[in-house]
Parts: structure tokens; C-alpha cells; sequence
């Protein structure tokens, strides 16, 4: 199978793996500070939610299924979820190991699997197995229910309609009332591939996916990889999915949200692959929060070329774009006027754009705050505090219209 050999040459690669941490590999620092940061925040809620309904009920531990659970990504990021905290607690997790009664984790790949084993398998509440998707939920007799069906990174992208609509009926059917369902796709619009936007929203849209962006600009152009189709989606499309699913199945599958991650830090925003206006946003992005390394603003900025005909995705990622640089050159400008020893730092310039405005106290502020302080000032903590800002920047300017790199859904099973 194509996508199995190509997720078995990204781990081989070596920068496929939970325990490489650095700027060009799967977990680099946008994977962590951005994207599992966003899947969090908008999962938290709910999560906790279902977290106070089980206390104090007869089945107090929580149970999780991530489909497509490559090295057990799932159970790390379920795990790691943070409360609302102060600072002077220590521990913030909401979700404890000892509230976790059972993580199930399947996937198609034995290789992958392998290594979520020897990552997670010593946990007693953690069962990792070789399972297939594509013909439904994989359930052994009798099964309990789940809390949360999970995916993450584009998993659903790999499903047919008709695949998604018989998974979606069996998790509807399967969970009980108030379980969620995180559906994660890949965004239509994503900038990354420009290329293959298509006019007509009722045709189905795929991408001969290429996971070349673990290696060099050089040794891109000489490697040969597998590729694979994955479906690239609108939340419209999912909606119809879902309403025939809920029919089937007899249920309500309602939609909390639809949220846009990595609209400019996608994967493929710096291979151009799909686009030929490639730019190393994310690699630009990870470095700003690397510490003891500074980053080179210029490259920082965002160039992005409109494509005819698509207007209103033309218009949410320009404006996006132009806030995000506008951010980029006030930062600069703070710096410079920072280095000159100024009394007072310059006022951000009007803008009517809230997220935007937002954006620009919090660097002033930063800046203003940071004379004096020890160590690199400008790598260790100007630096990381932009990372946040473009952030906040993008999850605010963002309307889960499927313009990222994922479209990720949060829907919840009502019985
Ligand atoms: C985009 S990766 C996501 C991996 C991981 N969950 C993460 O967050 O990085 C998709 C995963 O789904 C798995 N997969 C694809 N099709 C599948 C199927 N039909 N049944 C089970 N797993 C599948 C792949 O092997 C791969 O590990």
C-alpha cells in the first residue's frame, strides 16, 4: 500500500519519530508550539467537560480511541493538555495518567506502531494494535465506549465518502451520549497548494501527497518517495458526511467547530511541491522558538500571491498576510528604537484589525519589559513572545473555512 510505504520511508528517514526534536523534523517547534497547541486549546473545553461529568460517576476513568495513532501521538497530546493554571502551580495537566482508564491506539503501519510500543506500551491503560479504518470502526465484542474518537494530522484525509460516512455511523452508533469525535483533514485552500484549487466545491478534490519536507532543499530534488492520495476538504463537505452518517446511525453528530490550523506553517509552505511561491515560513517560525537562536526577520514575512477567480480566500489569507508582516515590522522597528537606548518605544501604527491590535501591545509590552533582563534577550524571549503573537494572530483571523493545512472538526455524539 502506497501510503504505508511512504510513512515507513519518513520514519526510516530518522526525523519521523517522537524523540527527534529539532527545526526540519516532525516535531519541530511549530508541530508543538502551534499545532498541538491549537488542537488542545479548542479540544480543552470539552474535554473538560466530560472530565467533570465523570467525577463523581460510577465510571470515573476516561477512554480514548486514536485512529491512525502513528508512534502514539494521540496519547501524548491527550495527556499534556493543560488546565486553566496559575503560575505557581506546578503540575497543570488536565488530564492525569491515572485518569486515563483505557487508550486505544490502531494503525496500518507495524513500523509505526513499533515505536509508539516501545514509546507507550509500558503503560498499563495503553494497548496499541495493527487495525484498518477503511472498513469501519475496528471493534472487538463487546467493546466499552469511548469518550473521544481522536485523529490528528490530516488521518481522515485517507477515507473515501463513502469510507468517512461508514466510520462516522459506527462512532456514532458506538459512542455514547456527549462523546466527542476530533476529525482531522486537510484543509482545501491551504496556500500550500494553491495549484490545486478548484472552482467547483461539488468536485471531489485529492492531493498525491509526498512527505519530502523532512529533507533538505538539495536532497528533495534527489530522492525518490512514495506518494499517496489524500482528500482535501471544505467543512461543507464534512457536514454532508456527517448529516447522512448521523441518519444511519441514528443519532445527532453535531458540530461544535470547525477550526483552521497552519494556514502559512504547513508542511508544505517551503517545499512548493504544490505551489510555486515557495517560502521557509515554518522553518522561520520553529526558529523563533529555538533558544539561543536568532532568527532572520526578513524571511519571516509571508509573500502571498493571490490566485484569480478565488476571492474569498484571496481576502482572509491576505488579510492574515498583511497582519502578520505588519506584526513582523513592528517588531523590527521596536528593536531598533530598543538598541538606541529611547525612554519610550514607538506606538504600534491604528489599525481596526482587534487581533492585530492585540498583537502589537503584547510586543511592546514584551519589549519594554525585557530591559534589564538576563541572557539573549532577543533569542530566548522577544523571540519566542512573536512566535506566540503570529500564533494568536492566525487562530483569530482564522474561521475553520478549510484554509490551513488542517481542517479539524469537533463533534459530538447526542443520543
Ligand atoms: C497523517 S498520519 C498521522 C499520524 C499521527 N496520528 C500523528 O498525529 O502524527 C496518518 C496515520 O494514519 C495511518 N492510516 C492511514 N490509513 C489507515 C487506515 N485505513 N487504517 C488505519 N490507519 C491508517 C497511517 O499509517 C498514519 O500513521
Amino acid at each position: 500500500m502506497d501510503a504505508d510505504k511512504a510513512y515507513q520511508e519518513a520514519i526510516r528517514h530518522g526525523q519521523y519519530s517522537e524523540q527527534v526534536r529539532g527545526l526540519r523534523c516532525k516535531y519541530d517547534h511549530v508541530r508543538t508550539q502551534f499545532e498541538d497547541f491549537i488542537t488542545s486549546y479548542y479540544l480543552r473545553p470539552h474535554l473538560e467537560d466530560i472530565v467533570k461529568r465523570k467525577i463523581g460517576s460510577s465510571q470515573e476513568g476516561l477512554r480514548f480511541y486514536d485512529l491512525g495513532c502513528g508512534t502514539g501521538d494521540g496519547y501524548e497530546l491527550l495527556t499534556r493538555i493543560s488546565k486553566e493554571a496559575r503560575l505557581s502551580q506546578f503540575d497543570t495537566r488536565l488530564i492525569q495518567e491515572d485518569m486515563v482508564d483505557h487508550y486505544k491506539g490502531i494503525d496500518l503501519s507495524v513500523e509505526l506502531l513499533k515505536e509508539a510500543e516501545n514509546l507507550f506500551g509500558n503503560f498499563e491503560h495503553v494497548d496499541f494494535c495493527k487495525g484498518d479504518f477503511s472498513n469501519g470502526l475496528p471493534l472487538d465484542e463487546g467493546e466499552a465506549p469511548y469518550d473521544l474518537y481522536f485523529t490528528s494530522y490530516g488521518t481522515l484525509s485517507h477515507c473515501t465518502n463513502e469510507e468517512l460516512e461508514k466510520l462516522f455511523t459506527d462512532m456514532g452508533k458506538h459512542g455514547e451520549n456527549g462523546s466527542l469525535i476530533l476529525a482531522d483533514f486537510l484543509g482545501r485552500y491551504s496556500y500550500e497548494w494553491q495549484n490545486l484549487w478548484t472552482h467547483n466545491p461539488e468536485e471531489i478534490s485529492y492531493i498525491d501527497y509526498v512527505i519530502n519536507y523532512l529533507y533538505s532543499e538539495e536532497d528533495r530534488d534527489n530522492v525518490e518517495l512514495s506518494s499517496f492520495p489524500l482528500r482535501l476538504m471544505t467543512p461543507a463537505e464534512v457536514f454532508k458526511i456527517l448529516e447522512s452518517a448521523a441518519r444511519k446511525a441514528g443519532v445527532e453528530l453535531k458540530v461544535l467547530r470547525f477550526f483552521d490550523r497552519s494556514l502559512f506553517v504547513g508542511r508544505h509552505i517551503e517545499t512548493g511541491t504544490y505551489n510555486g511561491n515557495p517560502q521557509p515560513i515554518r522553518l522561520m517560525v520553529s526558529s523563533l522558538f529555538e533558544r539561543g537562536l536568532r532568527t532572520y526577520f526578513p524571511d519571516l514575512k509571508v509573500s502571498y500571491k493571490p490566485r484569480d477567480g478565488f476571492d474569498w480566500q484571496n481576502q482572509a489569507l491576505q488579510t492574515l498576510a498583511e497582519s502578520w508582516n505588519a506584526l513582523v515590522d513592528y517588531t523590527m522597528t521596536l528593536m531598533e528604537h530598543y538598541d538606541s537606548d529611547e525612554e519610550l518605544l514607538p506606538y504600534p501604527p491604528q489599525t481596526n484589525i482587534k487581533p492585530l491590535e492585540r498583537t502589537y501591545r503584547v510586543m511592546r509590552q514584551s519589549l519594554e519589559g525585557s530591559k534589564g533582563l538576563y541572557g539573549d534577550i532577543r533569542a530566548d524571549l522577544i523571540e519566542a513572545q512573536l512566535g506566540y503573537a503570529i500564533r494568536s494572530l492566525e487562530m483569530n483571523l482564522q474561521h475553520g473555512h478549510g484554509l490551513g493545512h488542517g481542517l479539524i472538526g469537533i463533534i459530538q455524539i447526542v443520543k
